[in-house]
C-alpha cells in the first residue's frame, strides 16, 4: 500500500495499515517530520472533560456542525467527536507528552467557538509533538519512507487506482509505484494564495491528482483565513500566530487600543469562530483603525512574562527572533492568513474512500468534516480519527484485491507532461506565473469576495492556464526547483479554478465564504454542497444535497447552543471549579 504524504494523517494511516499486516510505503515531498501538521500549534480538540467536566462528544459534535454552518457531513462530525478522545490517549501510548493538570490528567485549553476548554496541548507546539510521536511509531514499525519524492499522477486500471508516478526531487529520476491501494494525505493548498501559513509543499497535489483521475472535489470554495498571522516584517508575513494566544487570554485591539471583538461578538469575544474574528480584523482595517502595517494588535502583556513563556514559548521566540518584539512587553501585530482548506476530495465518512476504487484520502486533502469553517484544534483530531479509519479500510481493501495492471501509456503521457517545460522553447517563467496566480487569488478570491472580483479572478486563472503551455525552464532534471514549480503550478491552477467557480456559484455568505454582494445566508444553498469534477480535464460543478442528519442528532440543534465556559460565568449547575485547575 502506498501512503502519499507524511503529515499526521499519512503517518496515522500508515501505522494502522501496517498494524493490520499491510506492507506500507510512505512517500513525502519534503523531509519526514516537516509537515503542515506542526502549524496546528494550539492543541487537539477532544471532549475529554478533564478541565470542564460537562464536556462530552455531543457538545463537540454540535460545536463542529455549528462552526461549519451545517453544511458539514454530519456522520464525519459524529465519528470525529466520538472518537477523538481515544485517539488522544492512544497518542500518549506512542510517546506524546501533553501538558498536565496538577493532578496529572491531560490539560485542556479554550479555543475559538468550542463551548468548553477542550484542546489537549503541549504548550504551543502540539502539532510538532504529534508528528514526533507518530514518526517514532512509524520508524519502530519499520515502515519505508521515501523522502523528497513528488508524485504527480495516479495510475489507473479501468476505474481502479493501481499506482502512482512522479519524480525524485533531488536527481529528477522518474519513479513509479505499483500498489493495491493508495491513501492520499497530502494536506492542503494554501500556497495558491499570496499570504499563507502554509509552507512551499502546500500546493494541493493530492486533490489535483485525485481530481485528474476522476475523483470528486467537495466545496472547494471553503478556504479558511486564520485570523492571526504575522504581518511585519514583510519576509514573515502570513506565518501563524497560534489561536492559543487568544485561548490563554490574549486581547485583540485596534490602533485606538480598543478591544473590538467585544462589539463584533460580545459573548465569545476573541474566542469567536475564525471566520468571524478574521472578518472583524478586516473591518477594523477597512475602517482605518488598523495597525501601521494593516492588521490588529494581539496583546498578552497583561498575562505576565512567566505565563507567556510557559504556555506560549514558541510565540515568544518567534516574535523575538523574527520581528524583534518581546511579547511580554509589547503587543504582536497580526492579520488574517490563509491557513486551511475545508474543501477537498469527497470521501465516505466511515472509510475515507473516495469515488475511485483503491483511492482513499484523510486529513486536509479530504473534505466533509468541517463544512464552511473549521474550528481550531479540529484538524489534529481529524487527522488522527480519519487517518486511522482510512488506514484500516485501505488495509482491508487490499487484502481482497490483486495487483492491477500498470498502463505504460499513462506513464508515457505523464513523462511527456513533466518534460515539456525543459524541452519547450517558451518564454514563460513558472515563478512569475505562480506569483501572478497567488496575487489574483488573494485579490479576487480572498477573505472578502464579490461577483466582479471572482469573475476577474477566474479570467486571470484561465489566462494563466494557457500561459503554462509556454513555460520554459532552463537546466536539467537534477535538483531544479523551477522545474518542480512548473508541475506544481498545473495542480494549483486546477484547484484555483475549482475554488473560484464554486465561489461564484455560492451566492451567499456562509462561514469562511464571505460575499460582499450576498451578505446573508441563503436557506436553499445551506442545503447544498458543491462538487467539482473533471470533464475531459475541464472543471465542472454540480450541486449535491447536504447529507440529512438522523432525528436523534438533529434534535440536539433544537436547543440553543451552550454558553462558552471560557467566556461566561459558570452555569448554576456546574460544580465549583476544582482548585487543582489553574484559571
Ligand atoms: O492556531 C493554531 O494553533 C492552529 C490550530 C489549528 O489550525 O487547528
Amino acid at each position: 500500500m502506498l501512503v502519499i504524504g507524511a503529515g499526521g494523517a499519512g503517518l496515522r494511516a500508515a501505522i494502522e495499515a501496517a498494524a493490520a499486516g499491510a506492507r506500507v510505503d510512505i512517500v513525502c515531498k519534503s523531509l519526514l517530520g516537516k509537515a503542515h501538521t506542526v502549524m496546528a500549534e494550539g492543541g487537539i480538540a477532544a471532549a475529554l472533560g478533564n478541565v470542564d467536566p460537562e464536556d462530552n462528544w455531543q457538545v463537540h459534535f454540535q460545536d463542529t456542525m455549528r462552526g461549519g454552518q451545517m453544511i458539514n457531513n454530519w456522520r464525519m462530525a459524529e465519528l470525529h467527536a466520538r472518537e477523538s478522545p481515544d485517539r488522544v490517549y492512544e497518542l500518549e501510548t506512542y510517546g506524546a507528552i501533553f501538558d498536565r493538570t496538577p493532578d496529572g490528567r491531560v490539560m485542556q485549553r479554550a479555543f475559538g467557538a468550542h463551548t468548553y476548554r477542550r484542546l489537549c496541548h503541549v504548550g504551543d507546539r502540539t502539532g510538532l509533538e504529534m508528528i514526533r510521536s507518530l514518526q517514532d511509531r512509524v520508524v519502530q514499525l519499520g515502515i519505508d519512507v521515501h523522502m523528497e519524492v513528488t508524485l504527480t499522477r495516479l495510475l489507473k486500471d479501468g476505474d481502479r487506482v493501481v499506482g502512482a508516478f512522479g519524480y525524485n526531487r533531488v536527481d529528477g529520476r522518474f519513479v513509479a509505484f505499483r500498489c493495491k491501494a493508495i491513501i492520499l494525505a497530502t494536506g492542503g493548498w494554501g500556497r495558491i494564495f499570496k499570504v499563507t501559513s502554509n509552507s512551499w509543499e502546500g500546493t494541493g497535489d493530492g486533490v489535483a491528482m485525485g481530481f485528474d483521475a476522476g475523483a470528486e472535489v467537495l466545496d472547494p470554495e471553503m478556504v479558511q483565513f486564520h485570523p492571526t498571522g504575522m504581518v511585519w516584517p514583510p519576509g514573515v508575513r502570513g506565518i501563524l500566530v497560534t489561536e492559543a494566544v487568544r485561548g490563554e487570554g490574549g486581547y485583540l485591539k485596534n490602533r485606538e487600543g480598543k478591544r473590538f471583538m467585544l462589539e463584533y461578538d460580545p459573548k465569545k469575544k476573541e474566542l469567536s469562530s475564525r471566520d468571524i474574528v478574521a472578518r472583524s480584523i478586516y473591518k477594523e482595517v477597512e475602517a482605518g483603525r488598523g495597525t501601521e502595517h494593516g492588521g490588529a494588535y494581539l496583546d498578552v502583556t497583561h498575562l505576565g512574562a512567566e505565563k507567556i513563556k510557559k504556555k506560549l514559548p514558541s510565540m515568544y521566540e518567534q516574535f523575538l527572533r523574527l520581528a524583534d518584539v518581546d511579547i511580554t512587553k509589547a503587543p504582536m501585530e497580526v492579520a488574517p492568513t490563509i491557513h486551511y482548506a475545508m474543501g477537498g476530495l469527497w470521501v465516505e465518512a466511515e472509510t475515507g474512500a473516495t469515488t475511485l476504487p483503491g483511492l482513499y484520502a484523510a486529513g486536509e486533502v479530504a473534505a466533509g468534516l468541517h463544512g464552511a469553517n473549521r474550528l481550531g484544534g479540529n484538524s489534529l483530531s481529524d487527522l488522527l480519527v480519519f487517518g486511522r479509519r482510512a488506514g484500516a479500510a485501505a488495509g482491508a481493501y487490499q487484502r481482497e484485491v490483486g495487483l492491477g495492471r500498470i498502463d505504460e501509456g499513462q506513464v508515457g503521457q505523464e513523462q511527456e507532461t513533466l518534460l515539456l517545460p525543459l524541452a519547450k522553447d517558451g518564454k514563460e517563467n513558472p515563478y512569475l506565473l505562480q506569483q501572478a496566480l497567488q496575487e489574483a487569488m488573494q485579490d479576487g478570491a480572498g477573505l472578502a469576495r464579490d461577483e466582479n472580483g471572482l469573475k476577474a479572478c477566474l479570467d486571470a486563472v484561465l489566462e494563466l492556464r494557457q500561459r503554462t503551455a509556454r513555460i520554459h525552464v532552463p537546466g536539467s532534471r537534477r535538483y531544479n526547483p523551477g522545474w518542480h514549480t512548473a508541475r506544481d503550478l498545473r495542480f494549483m491552477l486546477t484547484i484555483a479554478e475549482a475554488i473560484v467557480r464554486a465561489a461564484i456559484e455560492r451566492r451567499e455568505s456562509r462561514g469562511a465564504h464571505w460575499r460582499l454582494d450576498y451578505l446573508d445566508k441563503d436557506a436553499a444553498l445551506g442545503r447544498v454542497n458543491f462538487i467539482a469534477y473533471s470533464d475531459g480535464g475541464n472543471v465542472r460543478l454540480k450541486r449535491r444535497p447536504v447529507p440529512e442528519m438522523p432525528p436523534e442528532l438533529a434534535k440536539l440543534f433544537q436547543e440553543p447552543a451552550a454558553t462558552p465556559a471560557a467566556t461566561a460565568q459558570p452555569p448554576a449547575s456546574r460544580p465549583p471549579a476544582p482548585k487543582r485547575i489553574p484559571a
